[in-house]
């Protein structure tokens, strides 16, 4: 188990010792009388936890809470303050502190506080950490703890491993059918070659045949002299990520039936006949059988592609990911907007739990993201999410003075990420109002349609581990 460490500061030193003792038994402690003392011995060891007093000879305590908060934000600190000092723990609440005990200090209501001060940092740290691995691995991460989920990720695991060639990912917007089929590519060993992702909603019919299977030198007008290879070959060994695939021309998907039927192509206006080893992962929101019984969608080509077919869950439909996925996003929406949130409040996760999520995890993901990146303080609650105690979104927005945008200092923000949040924000209310229609979202944003497609595609794009993008 982790031992967590904890500095208490305290210019009283039976107080001191006290503290130190009691709390030796279950953590590091390092005691120290002056708040100088303190936060010289950060630079060396940062611990998880900063049990400071308010008055203090010397620095004072509010002065060293901001030191020690503009330095190294993810200290827990907790102020220790007398009966009397009572009402400057207000402003040391509003400058980032995690909580407070009044002296003489309880020691049960502290080790509470303690408990779960370190709850939430071993939850940050145990996210990170598997950030961090996703990261050196190269593993896109889906977080969810119902069973639903964890069989999906079961399947995922076990396909990803085999030697099947297609896979097709079917369920709603928003559920992670991308994140899935990355996750599927990452894990093949046979199919370590590049990740290629096409999406057939945002290709033009007439270009489909040759932005797939490429074209010789001098195929149509306007095509590059040289010729181009296509996409199946430059997926070779390794994974084409048809997305969208229900949005393929009758056409298209005769051409794509060939190829898989033949394993073989040939490029446009070529005569050489070529092969390409592939593993074909489509993905899509539309209901493909229903497609098909209305003759929207060739049968024998919805059989090549779903030899094994993968249904991921709504968000509505598996409710105990909402709490882990919020999280999840908490974390890492703090680290990027360099924000101090280390928890969700119970009246945020009940109202998350019961809201409607239509547009699933994104929609769960875009809320943490705005919330995070307009909140204040260590606790994100509903008023930051903008949701009631029912779980909706309050129709009439009140301008809220919790709500600012982060602000420059020192320490310097990422301002391109803070843009594309904002962007996102605008872009998921035009289509809420336009009740997903993108045409009419489009309109409320004054972009053209293609403009709008692309802008949203670009946004909701994971630049992990992806090589190619078409649209
Ligand atoms: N289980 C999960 N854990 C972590 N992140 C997730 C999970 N599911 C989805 N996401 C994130 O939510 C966002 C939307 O997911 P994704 O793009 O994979 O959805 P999709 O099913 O492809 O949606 P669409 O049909 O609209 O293309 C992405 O940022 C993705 O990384
Ligand atoms: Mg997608």
């Amino acid at each position: 188990m982790m031992t967590y460490s904890i500095y208490v500061v305290d210019d009283e030193k039976t107080a001191r010792e006290g503290l130190a003792l009691a709390l030796k038994k279950g953590y590091n402690v390092e005691a120290f009388g002056l708040a100088e003392e303190a936060i010289n011995a950060l630079k060396n060891a940062p611990p998880d936890l900063v049990l400071l007093d308010i008055g203090l000879p010397g620095m004072s305590g509010i002065d060293a809470l901001e030191e020690i908060k503009s330095r190294y934000p993810e200290i827990i600190v907790i102020m220790i303050t007398a009966y009397e000092d009572v009402k400057t723990v207000v402003s040391a609440m509003k400058l980032g502190a995690y909580d407070y005990v009044v002296k003489p200090v309880q020691m049960e209501p502290l080790q509470v506080i303690i408990r779960n001060a370190i709850e939430t940092i071993a939850l940050r740290k145990e996210i990170q950490a598997l950030h961090e691995k996703c990261l050196k691995e190269n593993l896109p991460y889906i977080v969810g703890e119902s069973n639903v989920i964890q069989d999906v990720i079961e399947i995922v695991k076990k396909v990803a491993q085999s030697p099947v060639t297609t896979i097709l990912i079917q369920g709603k917007t928003g559920t992670g059918k991308e994140l899935i089929a990355r996750a599927i590519h990452y894990r093949s060993p046979s199919f370590k070659g590049p990740l290629v992702e096409v999406n057939c909603a945002a290709i033009p019919k007439e270009l489909i045949e040759s932005e797939l299977f490429g074209y010789e030198k001098g195929a149509f007008s306007g095509a590059d002299k040289a010729g181009k290879m296509g996409l199946v070959e430059k997926a070779s060994n390794g994974t084409l990520f048809l997305d969208e695939v229900g949005d393929l021309s009758m056409e298209a998907q005769a051409k794509l039936l060939r190829f898989l039927d033949e394993g073989e192509y040939y490029r446009v206006g070529g005569t050489k006949k070529r092969s390409v080893r592939t593993r074909i992962v489509s993905a899509t929101n539309k209901d493909l059988p229903g497609m098909v019984a209305d003759g929207n969608f060739r049968q024998d080509l919805y059989y090549r592609l779903a030899v094994v077919k993968i249904e991921v869950p709504s968000l509505n439909q598996r409710r105990d990911d909402i709490i882990p996925i919020a999280k999840h996003f908490l974390v890492e929406f703090n680290q990027k907007f360099c924000k101090s949130f280390t928890g969700i409040s119970s009246e945020a996760e009940a109202a998350l739990n019961q809201f409607n999520w239509s547009g699933n995890v994104r929609e769960l993901k875009n809320l943490i993201e705005k919330g995070v990146l307009l909140g204040e303080g260590q606790v994100l609650g509903v008023e930051h999410l903008g949701l009631d105690g029912n779980g909706r979104i309050e129709t009439q927005k009140k301008t809220d003075e919790k709500n600012t945008l982060p602000r420059l200092s020192s320490s310097g923000i990422d301002y391109p990420s803070i843009l594309e949040s904002i962007e996102k924000d605008y872009f998921e209310e035009a289509l809420k109002f336009a009740k997903g229609n993108e045409s009419k979202a489009a309109q409320l944003l004054n972009l053209s349609r293609d403009k709008f497609r692309y802008h949203r595609q670009k946004l909701d794009t994971n630049p992990h581990g992806r090589t190619q993008t078409q649209g």
